[in-house]
């Protein structure tokens, strides 16, 4: 079967050309390499063309039928690892379109009437990231769920909470593992808003300017689940933005992801000894044999800095680029799959680690107590007898000053030397400078009380149900 010049670039172009293109160009061109894995999506999107095509008397049924039967074999051999990908076609699109009229011959030749590689990328890419972030949205679920559960068993574990990493108040540890799930949530919400705008059909936009040929672009946009169709042709073609939201979102959530390794990687620390990891997700040294390092955690917090980068990498690929199409485009790939890649191997293994980790509560509860972290509701305690806060806090300060002088907890302090800070001090104070005591008292909307946090266990639970 004869295949034009436009399928073998060992040839010319076209007959325009006069010369075929240098090798070194051609490597530097060709993006078949990175871009196969988009072909589950091309071939789709071609399905849905010609459906519409052969639907608008455009090609016949009987080229429809030839498409249909090419593509389905063209999906087996790339799925057994049978197709034979060409860097002399350049890219996905056109290593599937030669390979396609190979099987069937004109048909083939037809598919691309009233369509350009330009509206065909977009739509593409479209697709394909489209079905990553429904992926994606689980595996956020998933790592929310396991912090959900771990909190579940910690409602009542006092940690010292941090400001400045400093021992400010107590918290639970439910509840400082709930903030996380907040942060999480709110990633899911971007992430759901990213699908929206993502989820418009470009093609039919063709090279840039609409085509000439009577297409149905909203049959396409039904075919495909697309929710919308592109409004303007320019735009279709040329944008990236849905990929740089993207891009943004997922640089925020490994952000988060990165917060809570890096607090996992100090809990560890035998200077913290607040948790310890399962065995299965530490490595050991080569040299030091004591040593069990929380790598997950580390590289989790490190590939962060290349998904920061690579929504770099698109905010400049886009910024200098006039309307419409420019080959610049073909750079978004990379980042994006890199992108896409790291974060979902990221959640997945955070989620699993989440699960492996043992709480020391005991070790919690010392860090709380060693740093004078019911100071403040001691202060809260006076201002309730009736003291201005201000005269409070700077009773406070000269008691913890004994409390640090004496090595002790405000807690043991005695009744008597509390009272010479302030005569209103009573014995009811000891309730109040226990932590629990002060978990407890925190019992407002959003606050530490293990009564909130068992409320915000169930809302999660029933938020992530399903
Ligand atoms: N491989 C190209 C890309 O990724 C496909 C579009 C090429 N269009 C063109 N006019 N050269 O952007």
């Amino acid at each position: 079967m004869s295949t034009s010049s436009l399928h073998n670039k060992a040839q010319a172009w076209s007959a325009l050309f006069s010369e075929p293109m240098s090798e070194l160009v051609k490597r530097y061109t060709a993006s078949v390499d990175f871009d196969q894995r988009l072909w589950r999506a091309d071939i789709d999107g071609s399905l849905a063309h010609a459906e519409m095509l052969a639907a608008q008397g455009i090609i016949g049924a009987q080229d429809l039928a030839d498409i249909r039967r090419g593509m389905a074999t063209i999906a087996q051999d790339i799925e057994s690892g049978a197709f034979e990908w060409k860097l002399d076609l350049e890219d996905v699109h056109l290593n599937i379109e030669a390979r396609l009229t190979a099987l069937v011959g004109d048909a083939g030749k037809r598919l691309h009437t009233g369509r350009s590689r330009n509206d065909q990328v977009a739509t593409d890419v479209r697709l394909w990231l489209r079905g990553e972030i429904d992926g994606l949205a689980v595996l956020l679920k998933d790592m929310q769920r396991a912090l959900v559960e771990l909190a579940a068993q910690h409602t009542d574990t006092v940690m010292p909470g941090f400001t400045h990493m400093q021992v400010a108040q107590p918290v639970s540890f439910a509840h400082h593992l709930l903030a996380y799930v907040e942060m999480l949530a709110r990633d899911g919400e971007r992430l759901a808003d990213v699908r929206r705008r993502t989820n418009q059909l470009p093609l039919g936009a063709a090279a840039l300017a609409g085509t000439s040929y009577p297409l149905d672009r909203e049959r396409v946009a039904r075919t495909l689940g697309f929710e919308g169709v592109c409004q303007n042709s320019l735009d279709a073609v040329s944008d990236r933005d849905f990929a740089l939201e993207f891009s943004a979102f997922a640089s925020i959530c490994m952000v988060h992801v990165s917060r809570l390794s890096e607090e996992i990687v100090l809990w560890m620390s035998q200077n913290f000894g607040f948790i310890d990891l399962a065995d299965r997700y530490c490595t050991g040294s080569s040299i030091m044999p004591q040593k069990r390092n929380p790598d997950v955690a580390e590289l989790a917090r490190g590939k962060t800095g290349r998904v920061v980068g690579h929504l770099m990498a698109l905010l400049t690929l886009m910024k200098g680029q006039p309307l419409t199409y420019n080959k610049d485009n073909q750079e978004d790939k990379e980042p994006l799959f890199d992108t896409v890649d790291t974060l979902r191997d990221t959640l997945r293994i955070m989620a699993e680690m989440v699960g492996g980790i043992t709480v020391k509560a005991d070790a919690m509860e010392r860090a709380a107590l060693r740093g004078y972290a019911t100071a403040t509701d001691l202060a809260d305690y006076l201002t309730k007898k009736g003291l201005p806060f201000r005269d409070a806090h700077e009773a406070v300060a000269h008691a913890v000053k004994v409390a640090i002088q004496r090595g002790v907890d405000l807690s043991t302090l005695p009744l008597e030397v509390l009272q010479g800070f302030h005569p209103a001090i009573e014995a009811d104070v000891f309730e109040v400078l226990s932590l629990r005591g002060s978990l407890n008292a925190r019992n407002v909307l959003g606050g530490t009380a293990p009564a909130q946090a068992r409320a915000q266990i169930e809302r999660h639970r029933a938020r992530l149900a399903g």
